[in-house]
Order: C-alpha cells, then sequence, then structure tokens
C-alpha cells in the first residue's frame, strides 16, 4: 500500500512506439486541457482583478525573461477560432478553468457579472459544437487581495472559494455537468508556499502544511456548495507521484518512498478518501506547525464522497536512502537523506524522465487503495522544442512533434493497460490543447499539440494534433 509495483518496462524501450492496436471502452472520453492564466491573456479586461500569478511575474527572477500572462494565446478573444480547432480535432470534452479574479476581482464580495459572460459565452460555443465542458474552479490564480489576507495559510481563502463556486455554479451549472474545485493542490501549496519557484513565492515549511489543509478544506467547503446547489458531478485534480525506490530490495529506500509518498500522495488521498489524514503523516507535519488550524469537523468535510478523481501523470519519481543527502528542499520538508535521483534519458524539454508505466502503476495504485472512485486523465502530454518557421524557404509548414506523437502513445498505451488491469478509468485529457505560458518556465516550454506563433497568434496543428484526431476517430491507437 505504500509504493507502488515497479513498471515492468522503464525508460527508453517505451518510447518505441508498439505495433500491437489497442481499442478504449466505449464511451470513452477523450479531450484536451488548458487553464486560464496560461491561455487567456487580457489581464485587463472587462473587470478582472491581479491575481498571485500577476504579482509573482512582476517579481524580478521569478519567471523566465519576465514573462506574463498578459496576452498568453488571447485565447479570451480567439476562443471561438480555438473552439472551432477542437470541433475539428474531434474533442468530446475541453478541460478548462475560471478565473477567479475574473469572477470576483478581490476574491470576495459582488460577483463581476462581465467575467462571468465570458465563460458562458465559451460554453455555449463549446454546447454549440457538441463538446463537453469541464470546469476546474481553481488552477493557481488566486485573487491577489486574498493572498494579502494570508493566501491559502488564512482559513478564510477556503471560505471565500466557497462562494465563489456557488456564484460560477450559479451561472453555468445548467449547461456544466463536470465540476473540479482544485487542480493540483500540491503544487500550489509545496511550490506556492514551500520552495517559492510558484506564486505566491513563500518559502516556509509551516505555511505550506496550513496551506495543504485549507485547499483540502476549500475542495470541501466547494465541493458542499456545488451540491447544495444542484451539481450531480464533482471532483478534484491531483498530481499524484508514482514514486519508485532506487533499489526495489532496499528497506531504507523503502522508508524514503514511504516518507515522499506521505507528503505527496497520502496526505491528499487520505483525507479525501478516507476521511482522515495519515497518523505517520501527521506526525511528520508536527514537525513543522502545531497543527492548530486543524479543526474538527474538517476532515469529515473534506472525505465527503465525490464522484470523479482528476489524475495528472507526467514523470515518475526515483527516490534513495542517502545520509548526508539534502532532501526534497521545500517541496519535500524533512526529507533530509532523502536523495531525489535525478532523470535518467532521453527527456522531455521540461528535463522530465518519460515513463509511461508510471501512469500504469500509479493508476493501478489510486484503484487499489481507494477503490471505488471513477478517475480521468485530466492531464499528460509532454514539451518538446518545437520548430516552426512560417516563411523559412524548403519548410512544408507543419510542426513535426514526433517525440510528442511517441510520448503520447506510450501513456496511451499505459493507460490502456491499466484499463485492462481492471482501472476504472473514463477518460484522458491530453496537455495541453495550445502552446502556452508554462508557469515559472514562460513561454519557452511548448507543451501544446496546437502550435502558437505569440509574434502573430497564429495556431499551427502540430503532427501530434493530426494523430490524437485518429486516435479519437478510432477510438484506439
Ligand atoms: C500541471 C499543471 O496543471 C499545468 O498548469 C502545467 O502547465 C502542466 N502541469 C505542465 O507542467
Amino acid at each position: 500500500m505504500n509504493s507502488f509495483d515497479r513498471p515492468a518496462v522503464t525508460g527508453s524501450a517505451l518510447l518505441e512506439p508498439a505495433a500491437t492496436p489497442v481499442r478504449f471502452p466505449e464511451g470513452f472520453v477523450w479531450g484536451a486541457a488548458t487553464a486560464a492564466y496560461q491561455i487567456e491573456g487580457a489581464a485587463h479586461d472587462d473587470g478582472r482583478g491581479p491575481s498571485i500569478w500577476d504579482t509573482f511575474c512582476r517579481t524580478p527572477g521569478k519567471v523566465h525573461a519576465g514573462h506574463t500572462g498578459d496576452v498568453a494565446c488571447d485565447h479570451y478573444h480567439r476562443y471561438p477560432d480555438d473552439v472551432a480547432l477542437m470541433a475539428e480535432l474531434g474533442l468530446h470534452a475541453y478541460r478548462f478553468s475560471v478565473a477567479w479574479p475574473r469572477i470576483q476581482p478581490d476574491g470576495s464580495g459582488p460577483v463581476n457579472p462581465r467575467g462571468l459572460d465570458f465563460y458562458d459565452r465559451l460554453v455555449d460555443e463549446l454546447r454549440g459544437r457538441d463538446i463537453d465542458p469541464i470546469i476546474t474552479l481553481y488552477h493557481w490564480d488566486l485573487p491577489q487581495t486574498l493572498e494579502d489576507r494570508g493566501g491559502w495559510t488564512n482559513r478564510e481563502t477556503a471560505e471565500r472559494f466557497a462562494d465563489y463556486a456557488a456564484a460560477v455554479y450559479g451561472r453555468l451549472g445548467d449547461r456544466v455537468t463536470t465540476w473540479t474545485t482544485l487542480n493540483e493542490p500540491w503544487c500550489s501549496a509545496y511550490l506556492g508556499y514551500g520552495n517559492g519557484v510558484h506564486a505566491p513565492g513563500r518559502q516556509d515549511p509551516a505555511a505550506t502544511f496550513a496551506a495543504v489543509h485549507h485547499l483540502l478544506l476549500a475542495h470541501g467547503l466547494g465541493a458542499a456548495a456545488l451540491r447544495a446547489a444542484g451539481a450531480t458531478t464533482v471532483g478534484i485534480t491531483l498530481n499524484p507521484a508514482a514514486v519508485f525506490p532506487a533499489d526495489p530490495e532496499s528497506p531504507t529506500d523503502a522508508q524514503a518512498v514511504r516518507l515522499v509518498d506521505g507528503l505527496h500522495n497520502r496526505i491528499f488521498f487520505d483525507p479525501l478518501l478516507r476521511g482522515q489524514y495519515p497518523a505517520d503523516v501527521l506526525e511528520h507535519v508536527a514537525r513543522f506547525t502545531d497543527l492548530g488550524y486543524l479543526r474538527a469537523g474538517d476532515e469529515k468535510l473534506i472525505g465527503a464522497p465525490i464522484d470523479l478523481l482528476g489524475v495528472n501523470y507526467y514523470a515518475p519519481t526515483y527516490v534513495a536512502a542517502r545520509p548526508g543527502a539534502a532532501g526534497g528542499g521545500g517541496a519535500y520538508p524533512g526529507t533530509e537523506g532523502i536523495e531525489f535521483l535525478p532523470p535518467v534519458g532521453p527527456l522531455t524539454d521540461m528535463g522530465w524522465m518519460i515513463e509511461p508505466g508510471g501512469l500504469t502503476a500509479l493508476l493501478e495504485r489510486i484503484s487499489n487503495d481507494y477503490p471505488g472512485v471513477p478517475m480521468i486523465v485530466t492531464e499528460n502530454g509532454a514539451a518538446f522544442d518545437d520548430k516552426f518557421h512560417r516563411d523559412a524557404p524548403g519548410t512544408d509548414g507543419r510542426v513535426h512533434d514526433a517525440d510528442r506523437v511517441s510520448y503520447l502513445d506510450g501513456h496511451l498505451r499505459a493507460a490502456h493497460e491499466a484499463i485492462a488491469r481492471g482501472v476504472d478509468l473514463r477518460g484522458y485529457l491530453v496537455w495541453s490543447l495550445l502552446d502556452n505560458f508554462e508557469w515559472a518556465e514562460g513561454y519557452r516550454k511548448r507543451f501544446g499539440i496546437i502550435y502558437v506563433d505569440y509574434l502573430t497568434q497564429r495556431r499551427v496543428p502540430k503532427d501530434s494534433a493530426r494523430w490524437y484526431q485518429e486516435v479519437i476517430h478510432r477510438n484506439g491507437l
């Protein structure tokens, strides 16, 4: 229960696309995902307030080359064309996030109707093309005013999130069935308040764990508010780590896995799906904070049943017990003596390992340890250094991203393998529809299956987009 089975095949062996055809179950949902700050732009339109990412981008040295989401893919104005591209690809579903600072510019109080109008138009456009909207309510763009009052370290932020969730449901609930509260709360807490690589850029283990709890509480309160308003399909998206021991025979490596798994996975899964934080994790956390933020009744709220679990997977993590090793820093407080192994190539442009077997192992583990919740891969994909030369002589005007096709092929086979082993996996959403603002990396990392030329905002479907269109059409590979 505390570690994964090692993937049967690892590393580059899985990069060779296997020829065996596979078919997914009937009704399997194929789609793509994005997030508001990464694509919308229009940072000052229609009364949007500032978020922690607007502030962070303007803090020198935090984001590559000082990039911001001010314009991004200008999706706010170009959404009809983008939805037309989705329809051309044959997407069944499109996962996007709503920007809280568009709906409540200060994070609380009166709703800004013009902010809601945008999502209203987007939802209508999607439905008009027979594409099912999947909403993420929080994909990291916390209104700055709430951060000024403590952000996710403040219990009040969770309460305000529930008001916001109810407001969005009130406008879109008649046309949107699938609602997820948070995207990757591990990143919000550990990268935002732990190692400071993401907004708001704080570096404080006590704040990190308070943020974990208040994010989970926001999920619980938000889910309750959605249900009270009539929502029937409510879930959350996590980025669970597929964490493996460097040496599968080593008992101390197994202990390292147990701790990292606790801080990354069980700290979210257990309260969400068993209604209780794991005792060993609480004991570890208590080294950094007095846990005073944990109140009676919170775990019950957090653990209310969900209908769908979103899983984001990109790369595995390998750890070893090594006396003197630095550990994972703010991303894993208190893991001194654990080495996080450097990734082994071939790598993606993010420097991440490519190991599709990690996805199979992860989905199986969740299904075994936390049975009964249908899952959907809400994100999977890869950044590569795609080239597109509009006017260069001799180019064919296309983007040949064979490496991405190979990555996606391997991971879809891995997802299919999980289904074959009994995992209740309902769908797969590729990250991402478009190249976009990759947080601290700015625009230099391209995850899209559609290339974005940021000078002209021209969209160019990459080879992977054509390939994905065919996968959807065949419901398989
Ligand atoms: C997960 C995040 O949800 C998304 O915003 C990000 O762009 C991708 N991972 C790739 O890093």
